[in-house]
């Protein structure tokens, strides 16, 4: 019965992981500037590339690009300065299958911890970092530009990463 069930159910590969390279930075780019009022531009994905950051894009089947994150490595820990989803793709768990090829990175390069700052205001992005296990450390007062000339806070965010073999 199973068998026959799954011959009829069209098969959906799940996306797949691939290094961020320069041709995929139009792809990237485009989710970019549709996600943030304040956008990195290219020069800063290049700028990151170019200094061995550890990028990472989520494909779809067909070649889609679904999301992205660029890290930072420092000693012993990561610092996540990108992660974004496309707006059609939200919502389906994408960006926590980013985060657990970052987990698995730090836990390849002995990183034990990872940080990041997030917008007070992201109401979205701080219920995913929660779910995550992430904890507010501290506040950056004024650290993102805002609308009208106005800046924002940054949350300061962290969570640990078990070591390659720990539990
Ligand atoms: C924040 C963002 C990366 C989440 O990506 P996503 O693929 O939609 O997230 P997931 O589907 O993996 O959801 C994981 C968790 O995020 C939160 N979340 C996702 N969509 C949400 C929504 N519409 N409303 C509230 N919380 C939401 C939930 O906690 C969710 O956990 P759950 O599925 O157990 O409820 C995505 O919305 C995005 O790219 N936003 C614009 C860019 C941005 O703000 N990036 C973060 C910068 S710090």
């Amino acid at each position: 019965m199973s068998a026959v069930r799954s011959e009829l159910v069209p098969s959906r590969r799940a996306p797949v992981l691939r290094v961020m390279t320069v041709p995929l930075l139009d792809a990237v780019l485009a989710i970019e500037v549709q996600a943030y009022t304040f956008p990195w531009t290219r020069g800063n994905f290049i700028d990151s590339l170019a200094a061995g950051y550890l990028a990472r894009v989520l494909l779809a089947e067909d070649g889609e690009l679904i999301g992205y994150f660029v890290a930072m490595q420092g000693f012993e820990e990561m610092h996540l300065l990108n992660l974004t989803v496309a707006e059609r793709h939200q919502g389906q768990g994408h960006a926590r299958r980013l985060l657990t090829e970052l987990y698995a990175l730090c836990a390849s390069c002995s990183a034990s911890a990872v940080w990041l700052e997030v917008r007070e205001s992201n109401d979205r992005a701080r219920a995913l970092y929660a779910r995550e296990g992430f904890a507010e450390a501290g506040r950056r007062r004024d650290y993102y530009p805002a609308p009208q000339g106005r800046r924002e806070d940054a949350l300061l965010m962290t969570r640990g990463v078990p070591r390659e073999g720990g539990a």
